[in-house]
């Protein structure tokens, strides 16, 4: 028998979860329901079944992806304001350690398909028999399950709780960095059920994730940086083969609708997003975050010798001025014109080529306020920014094809030690069909 203890509370943020303890009263377990909202009596409520895994919920282990679930799940529950977590005691940690597939299974090839929700047959029934009356109690008639065990779906539903949806969780990693492929490629849908296939939520989150990871490094740089030039972080798309489009001058879409959009949360995390001159010709870009809710940020347009085209999206299109950095040299009629399109223009020093010296430059955004400053291309742009060592962060999309086209970075000169840069808390996930890699960057010889 199950005995329900009165409900405690656990604020959050996004409201308050109820937490009701459930004791069996023959082992002595107990169990915990957090529930957020009003679920008593209601349909479609969505629940997670978890049970307790200690190496991944508490410590965070990259054995198994528990952790990732778990917090993924509170998160749709809280976006939707309303959902129940039920969260299972296991037999101890000797019990709970040695059922938990290791990285060699994982190699092999076993299925870790939250594994977490359901082990073994005999504590299939035993944890499935608590969530049931847990359920139950809780007087709940239908559930959106959130789990990536197809058996979940199906004890639940043998055991008398509709199952209106099963929303996989697809977590491709315990926060980004797993091996494990993502779950999901093949659900398990009972013949005659209409349960629908959710697939939005999970993997706004996950983008959502990756972005917070990238916010934390952005301000861990802030933190560390230099109090006379923005943080910079340098974020491009590139082929297998190291491409960023076809040919110079071309445009050529290399990532996919996902990661187009972790590109453009990033804009609205940065204070300005600058260019290169040549990607203004080839791409005629807009730089806004419109595929996300963000602000957007200042545009600015590196360009010596004003190419900049007075028809150009950013001078017609975009809500924000653009700030048109140059040099001394270049004509007054060009700048005048770009002035009388509403261009900020913006002289700094030149180097010995008569180019904008991007150091300088630099040094001027942040005097403007501008701390935060997304370099998003192109191949000249970029190479500079790595040679004379200006970029902080690295945030890198890599699509599945090989193009044989321009480099993103080339003739990277090592600093005088021999120094190159490489990256520091290496982060990667898998982004609809790309691979996002990003992390800190550091120089060093080795
Ligand atoms: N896959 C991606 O993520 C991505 C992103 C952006 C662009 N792209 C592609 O990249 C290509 C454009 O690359 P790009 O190399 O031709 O153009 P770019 O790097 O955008 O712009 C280069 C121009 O910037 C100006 N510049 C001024 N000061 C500079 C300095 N200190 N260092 C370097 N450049 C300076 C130079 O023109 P002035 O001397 O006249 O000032 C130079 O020609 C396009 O085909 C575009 O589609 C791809």
């Amino acid at each position: 028998m199950i005995t329900k203890k009165a409900p405690t509370v656990l604020p959050d943020p996004a409201g308050e979860f109820g937490l009701t303890l459930f004791t069996d009263e023959e082992s002595g377990k107990e169990y915990l329901a957090a529930i957020l909202g009003q679920p008593r009596g209601r349909e479609n409520i969505l629940c997670r079944i978890h049970t307790q895994c200690f190496s991944g919920d508490v410590l965070h282990s990259s054995r198994c992806n528990c952790h990732h679930r778990l917090h993924l799940s509170m998160e749709l529950i809280k976006r939707q304001q309303t959902g129940i977590l039920i969260y299972l005691r296991q037999d101890g940690l000797a019990a709970e350690l040695a059922k938990k597939p290791d990285s060699s299974q994982r190699r092999e090839g076993i299925d870790l398909t939250d594994h977490n929700t359901m082990n073994i047959p005999a504590d299939e029934v035993r944890t499935c028999d608590y969530a049931v009356t847990i359920l139950e109690s809780l007087d709940v008639k239908s559930v959106r399950l959130l789990t990536d065990n197809p058996r979940t779906v199906e004890q639940l539903q043998k055991r008398g709780i509709p199952v209106t949806e099963h929303v996989p969780l697809r977590t491709s990693a315990p926060a980004f960095n797993d091996q494990a492929l993502p779950a999901g490629s093949s659900f398990f849908h009972p013949p005659n059920n209409p349960i629908r296939e959710n697939t939005t939520e999970p993997e706004t989150l996950l983008e959502d994730q990756v972005l917070e990871n990238i916010r934390d490094m952005l301000v861990q740089s802030s933190r560390n940086g230099r109090d006379y030039q923005p943080v910079i972080t340098a974020s491009y798309a590139q082929s297998l083969d190291g491409s960023i489009t076809l040919q110079a001058g071309t445009q050529y879409q290399i990532s996919g609708r996902q990661s187009l959009r972790i590109t453009h949360g990033l804009r609205a995390m940065h204070d300005a997003i600058l260019i290169g001159v040549g990607t203004v010709l080839a791409d005629d870009p807009l730089l806004t975050t419109r595929l996300t809710n963000g602000e957007d940020p200042k545009p600015i347009i590196v360009d010596s010798h004003l190419r900049m085209p007075l028809q150009c999206n950013l001078l017609r299109n975009n809500q924000v001025n653009p700030l048109v950095a140059t040099t001394e040299f270049a004509e007054e009629q060009a700048l005048n014109d770009l002035q009388s399109m509403g261009a900020e223009i913006l002289i700094t020093a030149a180097t010995q080529d008569r180019r904008v010296d991007l150091g300088a430059l630099l040094r001027k955004l942040y005097e403007r306020n501008l701390k935060t400053v997304m370099v998003e291309g192109g191949s000249q742009i970029l190479t500079s920014f790595f040679n004379e060592q200006l970029v902080n962060l690295l945030v890198l999309t890599i699509a599945p094809q090989i193009l044989g086209g321009l480099p993103g970075i080339r003739e990277l000169t090592p600093d005088p030690e021999g120094a190159r840069p490489s990256l520091r808390e290496v982060r990667h996930a898998l982004i609809g069909k790309d691979l996002m890699v990003w992390g800190a960057i550091h120089w060093s010889t080795s």
